[in-house]
């Protein structure tokens, strides 16, 4: 059976901005999170502590943090991969953080600049220090299918990466397809590795669409029962540390699926669109949503 209400995070403003190559200004992020917020979104990806020199894109976290105009029972949730962002972090008063980790070696190393038992070493405090202060605390777990630079990723290395979130502490974890490569199988074996250490309701996806894959993996994750999913709106996005890789699943298209399917979102598919229409012309570009420019053309028609 599937799930007859699917909660999805939108992480447009964070993944579907941080590699943009002009620089963004933070009222426009954060009007696109009062936008998000309007359409009936009840999870935001706000932004990421990181070093600016890495992502520069994500240098105006504080900012952007404290220029939203807070929504009674909206999460926000920004990514934090040391002590260092955590401390950054915690000022602006996020609902959830996040740390994120690589079922790859490689992919770990060009990330975050050390290895998976490393990354786990740096996590730890953080999770800690974010649990004694009431925050939330999930995991994003790249790469579980393929990586940019190791190929093909066992679901062995996923259940290992989640066995290792869920011993620190880590609350829910995130199964990413960072570059878009998996197939329903694949991803439902990575899921499935993860299931082993975390329950379902802990448990999300997480998938970029680079080869077009992400709306099918997402069924498949439905038919396993997985009921909570990160997209993007308009498909912002990808990472800067996996080049090629396109944005996430648009959120307009998880919704135009899931509630053709009689599953509840809570969200208001006009609204959602507007607001993938206001930060497309912001950006200059088209929106990445096949559903968002059917609904457009019709409208105009
Ligand atoms: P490092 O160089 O190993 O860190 O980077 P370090 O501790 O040696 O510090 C070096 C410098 O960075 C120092 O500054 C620190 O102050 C500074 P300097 O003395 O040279 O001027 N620094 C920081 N500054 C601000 N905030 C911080 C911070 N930490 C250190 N938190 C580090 C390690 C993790 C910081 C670096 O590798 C980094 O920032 N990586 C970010 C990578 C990133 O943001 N990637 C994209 C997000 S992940 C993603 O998109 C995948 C996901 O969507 C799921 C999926 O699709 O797979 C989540
Ligand atoms: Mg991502």
């Amino acid at each position: 059976m599937l799930p007859s209400r699917v909660k999805l995070v939108d992480v447009g403003p964070r993944d579907g901005l941080q590699n943009e190559k002009q620089p963004v200004p933070a009222a426009t992020k954060i009007a696109l999170v009062h936008k998000l917020q309007a359409a009936g979104l009840r999870e935001i990806e706000v932004t990421s502590f990181v070093s600016p020199k890495w992502v520069p894109q994500m240098a105006d976290n504080a900012e952007v943090m404290a220029g939203i105009q807070r929504q009674a029972g909206v999460r926000y949730s920004v990514l934090t991969p040391n002590m260092q962002g955590f401390e950054a972090a915690v000022k602006s008063r996020p609902d959830e953080i996040v740390v994120f980790g690589a079922a790859s070696e490689a992919f770990s190393h060009k990330n975050i600049n050390c290895s998976i038992a490393e990354s786990m070493a740096r996590f730890a405090p953080v999770v800690s220090a974010a649990r004694a202060a009431g925050i939330y605390v999930r995991g994003a777990m790249s790469c579980t299918v393929g990586c940019p630079y190791e190929g093909e990723v066992a679901p062995e290395r996923v259940g290992y990466l989640a066995k290792l979130m869920k011993d620190i502490g880590v609350q829910h974890v995130g199964v990413a397809d960072t570059i878009g490569v998996g197939t329903p199988r694949k991803i439902q074996a990575a899921l499935e590795a993860t299931l082993q250490h975390y329950a379902l309701d802990d448990v999300s996806g997480h998938f970029h669409d680079t080869y077009g894959q992400a709306l099918a993996n997402t069924l498949a994750s439905l038919e396993l029962g997985v009921w909570q999913f990160d997209t993007s709106v308009a498909g912002l996005g990808g990472c800067p540390y996996a080049k090629g890789a396109t944005g996430n699943v648009a959120t307009e298209d998880v919704v135009y699926l899931l509630h053709g399917m009689g599953i509840d979102t809570g969200i208001d598919l006009d609204r959602l669109v507007d607001a993938g229409v206001f930060i497309s012309e912001a950006l200059g570009r088209q929106t990445s949503s096949r559903v968002a420019r059917a609904l457009l053309s019709k409208r105009a028609g």
